[in-house]
C-alpha cells in the first residue's frame, strides 16, 4: 500500500521537492561561506561588561593596568586597539592612572591615524597639518571635530572601553560621533 502511493507522487511534485533539497544545500553552503566574512564585521566582544571591549595591544593582548603603568610615565598617550578595533589612545594621567576616557586616534579629516607628539604635548596629524591638544580637542583645521571619545573603566587590571553617549567635556557639546 506504502509503496503504491508512493510512485502516485506527481513528478511535478517530486521535482519540486528535488528543487527544495537543492535550494537547501545550495543557501546551506552560501550561509556556511558567508559566516566567517559576516563574522569578521561584527565587533568582537571579549568579556567586558555593559556591551563594552576590552583594551588590547597592539598584538591583541588585553592590556594589564598594573603592568602597563609601571611601563609608562604621567602623561603618556599610548595606542590601543578599542571599539570595533579603532585605534584608541590611552591617557596617563598626573596621579598616574588610566585617564576614564580614551581618543579614538582617527583624524575627523580624512582620517588618518594622528600621532601622539610629546614635545608638543599635541596629537599632530601628518597628513594635513591638523592638531589636537593633549584631550583631543581640534586646535588647528582643516579637521572640523575634536577627535571621539570613549570611556575607559578599569575592571580586575583590565580596561573596558565603552561608547561615550555622555556630553563631549571639552566642548560643553553633544557628541558628534553618536
Ligand atoms: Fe588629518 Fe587631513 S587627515 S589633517
Amino acid at each position: 500500500m506504502a509503496q503504491a502511493s508512493g510512485s502516485k507522487v506527481p513528478d511535478m511534485g517530486r521535482r519540486q521537492f528535488m528543487n527544495l533539497l537543492s535550494f537547501g544545500a545550495v543557501t546551506g553552503t552560501a550561509i556556511g561561506a558567508l559566516y566567517p566574512v559576516v563574522k569578521f564585521f561584527i565587533p568582537p566582544s571579549s568579556g567586558a561588561g555593559g556591551g563594552g571591549v576590552t583594551a588590547k595591544d597592539a598584538l591583541g593582548n588585553d592590556i594589564i593596568v598594573s603592568e602597563f603603568l609601571s611601563a609608562h610615565v604621567a602623561g603618556d598617550r599610548t595606542l590601543a586597539q578599542g571599539l570595533k578595533g579603532d585605534p584608541t589612545y590611552l591617557v596617563v594621567t598626573e596621579d598616574k592612572s588610566i585617564g576614564n576616557y580614551g581618543l579614538n586616534a582617527v583624524c575627523t579629516h580624512l582620517g588618518c591615524v594622528v600621532p601622539w607628539n610629546a614635545n608638543e604635548n599635541k596629537f599632530m596629524c601628518p597628513c594635513h597639518g591638523s592638531q589636537y591638544n593633549n584631550e583631543g580637542k581640534v586646535v588647528r583645521g582643516p579637521a572640523p571635530l575634536s577627535l571621539a571619545l570613549v570611556n575607559a573603566n578599569v575592571t580586575d587590571d583590565k580596561i573596558a572601553f565603552t561608547q561615550w553617549t555622555e556630553t563631549d567635556f571639552r566642548t560643553g557639546e553633544a557628541p558628534w560621533w553618536t
